[in-house]
């Protein structure tokens, strides 16, 4: 089983993702994406763009603003509930979230219930407890020059999407049922963030919601549900690290009346990667009572007339990155000797080919190289040059990145124009002509 430390260590040391603020010492809960991870992460999030909106028929996006007017989250229930159980130690001071340091307990833990479990302090080991206070996840600024004037920073995509249903229904009117999709950012004021990328306070979500007859729910959600399993095997997880969690109603977020929770088998240990839950009306039916505006659809032809109940796929991105990895993590042995390899599809890798000269210093070698790497980036675009240190280092960096394959000239190249195409899983050789890669 592969280990945290292993992804983070290559992560850091190939730039794929850095602590964020790394230069002044760190900051808790972010993280920046060096030109690998940023590669990867735009690649695994086009990918899910083109899944979801443009292979479906169903399916519209939309970018809304990151800080929306407070009303949207007085409405949706954020404003009051939006809370984690904060925790106290009396002795060391350190601050935690109690259903996170207690065993199974949920978010709605109380003071009384966590006293009794007899949890000890991870920081001190003392048992010394305060009350536990619900601390509001949501990020506080202020808009313009006055100070009262308050407005937060979006906890969920998923209200940018309800409160522009009407504007696409009003400019689209798209047929029942019709998803609305939507990736960015969204930030949480988590009490411990924790687990490299798995619990931030940026990060990036890319959520659906989908719009039925509320008689259809149950026949759209499994749907959904299954189309999110399909998917995650098409980024590379495999079937047997996947879980579902039928979440029990205390436990759900006070939107939903069913969610499942898809968990995965991160090497911190089984945890939810993303979510589908039945939002049911609401959230439009929040937005109806709170704005005035009607919020129904009219089934076209005439037909019946209905706030649509909705059903919401939501996926993290950096969740989902982190399984990826987890999963393309390799360590193996070539000639005796520990390599490390990333077994990301040809889809997802920063590069497709590196190209070389098999000596740097030979000047018709690298004349050739160039011409190859050339063809190559005019072709396909993400390929990358390596020259440094000899053959052997390179291959391991390239493998470590996840390139499929290696593309190197040599004299045999310059007699009979064919190349060295090393291939990143088997290590095999063969030779071809540049033009048939
Ligand atoms: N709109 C529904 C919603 O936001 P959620 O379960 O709170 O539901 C959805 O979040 C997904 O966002 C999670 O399944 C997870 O993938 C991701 N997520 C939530 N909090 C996160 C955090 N602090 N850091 C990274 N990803 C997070």
């Amino acid at each position: 089983m592969v280990k945290m430390d292993d992804i983070v260590s290559l992560c850091k040391r190939r730039g794929f993702i850095w602590q964020g603020s790394d230069v002044y010492g760190g900051m808790a809960g972010t993280w920046d994406f060096g030109p690998l991870g940023v590669s990867l992460k735009k690649k695994v999030m086009d990918a899910w763009w083109k899944y979801w909106v443009e292979d479906r028929e169903d399916m519209y996006g939309v970018d809304a603003a990151i800080i929306m007017n407070p009303q949207v989250w007085q409405a949706s229930g954020h404003t009051e509930t939006f809370n984690d159980p904060l925790v106290e130690c009396k002795e060391c001071h350190n601050r935690f979230r109690a259903d996170k340091i207690a065993e199974g307990v949920s978010e709605k833990v109380t003071t009384e219930e966590f006293k009794a479990l007899g949890v000890k302090c991870p920081n001190c080991g003392k048992e010394n407890w305060s009350e536990i206070k619900q601390f509001n996840g949501m990020f506080r600024t202020n808009v313009g020059v006055d100070p009262d004037n308050i407005a937060y920073l979006r906890p969920e995509t998923a209200q940018g999407i309800f409160t522009n249903y009407k504007n696409v229904v009003d400019t689209i009117y798209p047929d029942l049922p019709f998803g609305l999709a939507q990736q960015g950012k969204a930030f949480r004021n988590e009490i411990s963030p924790r687990d490299f990328i798995f619990r931030s306070r940026e990060f990036n979500q890319m959520e659906i919601e989908y719009f039925v007859d509320p008689e259809t729910w149950e026949e759209h959600f499994d749907k959904l549900l299954a189309g999110c399993h399909d998917f995650l095997e098409k980024m590379g997880l495999k079937p047997e690290s996947i879980h579902e969690l039928d979440v029990a109603a205390e436990d759900r977020a006070h939107y939903s009346k069913r969610t499942i929770d898809i968990e995965f088998d991160y090497p911190i240990g089984r945890e939810e990667l993303m979510g589908i839950a039945y939002r049911t009306d609401f959230d439009l039916g929040n937005i109806q009572r709170v704005s005035g505006k009607n919020m129904e659809y009219i089934v076209k032809g005439g037909g019946k007339r209905f706030i649509p109940h909705v059903i919401e796929p939501s996926m993290g991105v950096e969740r989902l990155l982190m399984a990826i990895l987890c999963t393309a993590y390799t360590e193996d042995e070539v000639n005796g000797e520990k390599r490390v390899l990333l077994r990301l599809s040809e889809d997802l890798t920063p590069y497709r080919f590196c190209v070389s000269p098999l000596l740097k210093n030979k000047p018709e070698l690298v004349a050739k190289a160039q011409e190859v790497y050339d063809m190559l980036r005019k072709k396909y675009g993400n390929v990358t040059w390596d020259d440094s240190g000899n053959i052997g280092k390179r291959y391991r960096k390239q493998d470590e990145i996840g390139t499929p394959k290696c593309i190197v000239v040599d004299f045999d190249t310059l007699e009979d124009g064919t190349v060295t195409v090393r291939d990143r899983d088997t290590t095999e050789q063969i030779r071809v002509k540049p033009e048939e890669l």
